[in-house]
């Protein structure tokens, strides 16, 4: 009975037809979910709050658009307590769902939370064995959702799709902003008023509620209140953490982005065992609130190179930081960020005193990306840096604050445009 009153209130469309909410579309998760949707399982991960739930509503406000008839998508939300989550409960949640609709065929089903129900790899499995007329989408919070031996279950059969905060271009759309084919042309002329949003994105950073929040209390509330929902329900319900500790350690990385990270001097820090520093970053990792970037090069200097930090996302680094505002170190977190969202393969670069802050392979080409946001770099140095790049087969981009061409581009161009764009763009 319960379980029917929890179905009847999340899937609004079964009773209202022009069912719409306010948000910022997110089309390219929304297309590339639709592109794959009925051929493999589609998993939308990534840290929480950056918007994973509202984009399954965007699936489902497209499938309504293209006339699916409303009592075949049915979303399930295992965070609601009505539900039960045993093993094999998602039967049970179905029997009524073709109870309540007729509907038990050709279907589409929408799990968010998913990670709650016991055992769901397994059973997601089966599943989609037996009913290979049912179309899946699953959400939930970034760390039970890769893990290896529940992803291998079901390797081959999903598609992964990570769910990032919002893109300064979303960011930009929220504030009724629309941006064209050439942002330079938009924006180059005269770039005040971009410098401007830039300088807001970088401040309180691009989690959806918080970019949307218009009091600046209520935006540095809810950043509080992520970090603490991530190191709680993210990492100390799963792994056996001392939280302060972990807290501590969040923070200093926090501040710290751009450096590299020290495990020694940690540990001596938080008075922990190396050992236990490593696990406490890889649980930080897993949530998706910080990125370790291994230095470029090949087999040793890998394993023995330190990392390098940067942080899902500036408000939150502002928010939690002791020190004051470092616009440059900011600067090199969104570069970052944007790199990361075309590859996997980011690293930086450094020897013989020589550093580049970024080696990006994005489609088997290398980007050498060097941030530089305030200080005037003498040409000499940076020519230094661009032989490097040549040596190693890429290009350098300089990412300034307002500079372009000469190898140079804004870093809000840079933000707002793709790799083949940057050459162009750095070249003019
Ligand atoms: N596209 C959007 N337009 C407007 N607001 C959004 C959008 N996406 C997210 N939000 C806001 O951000 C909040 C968090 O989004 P959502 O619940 O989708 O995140 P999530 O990734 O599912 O988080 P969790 O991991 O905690 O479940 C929403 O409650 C909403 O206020
Ligand atoms: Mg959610």
């Amino acid at each position: 009975m319960i379980v029917r009153e929890a179905l009847l209130q999340w899937n609004i469309w079964w009773r209202e037809t022009g069912w719409r909410e306010k948000w910022i579309e997110r089309e390219k998760y929304v297309d590339e979910s639709m592109r794959f949707l009925g051929k493999k399982i589609i998993v939308l991960y990534g840290v929480r709050r950056a918007g994973k739930t509202f984009i399954m509503f965007q699936i489902i406000r497209k499938l309504l658009e293209r006339k699916v008839d409303p009592k075949k998508i049915v979303y399930i939300n295992l965070d609601d307590e009505r539900y039960p989550r045993e093993k094999g409960a998602l039967d049970n949640i179905l029997d009524t769902y073709y109870e309540l609709t007729g509907v038990d065929r050709n279907f589409y089903v929408f799990i968010d939370e998913i990670q709650r129900l016991a055992e769901w790899g397994g059973y997601l499995r089966r599943f989609t064995d037996l009913r290979k007329d049912v179309k899946v989408v699953i959400s939930g919070s970034s760390t039970g959702l890769l893990e290896p031996e529940i992803a291998s279950r079901l390797s081959g059969r999903r598609i992964d799709i990570q769910v990032w905060p919002f893109s300064f271009r979303e960011f930009l759309k929220a504030r009724n902003i629309v941006v064209s084919d050439d942002p330079f042309l938009q924006f180059g002329g005269e770039q005040g008023v971009i410098q401007h949003y830039l300088n807001e994105y970088m401040q309180y950073g691009s989690f959806p509620e918080v970019v949307l929040e218009d009091s600046v209390i209520g935006k540095l509330r809810y950043l509080h209140s992520y970090l603490s929902d991530i190191l709680h329900r993210d990492i100390a319900e799963r792994h056996n953490v001392n939280v302060r500790k972990l807290r501590d350690l969040a923070k200093f990385i926090l501040e710290n982005i751009g450096n590299q990270v020290r495990p020694s001097k940690l540990a001596s820090y938080l008075d922990l065992s190396k050992p236990t520093i490593y696990d406490y970053l890889s649980y930080l990792e897993e949530a998706f609130l910080i990125f370790l970037v291994e230095p470029f090069g090949y087999g040793k200097e890998k394993i023995i190179g330190l990392k390098k930090i940067y942080s899902i996302d500036t408000g939150l680094r502002n928010a939690l930081s002791k020190t004051s505002r470092d616009i440059g170190r900011q600067a090199e977190n969104l570069i970052f960020l944007h790199l990361r969202k075309f590859t996997d393969e980011v690293y930086y670069y450094r020897k013989n005193n020589i550093e580049i802050d970024f080696l990006a392979n994005i489609n088997k080409k290398l980007y050498a990306i060097e941030s530089k946001w305030e200080i005037e770099e003498k040409e000499e140095k940076i020519n230094k840096i661009r032989n490097i790049a040549k040596k190693l087969g890429a290009k350098l981009i300089v990412v300034t604050k307002n500079r372009i061409g000469n190898g140079k581009i804004p870093l809000w161009l840079f933000l707002l445009t793709k790799p083949k764009d940057w050459v162009r763009y750095a070249k003019a």
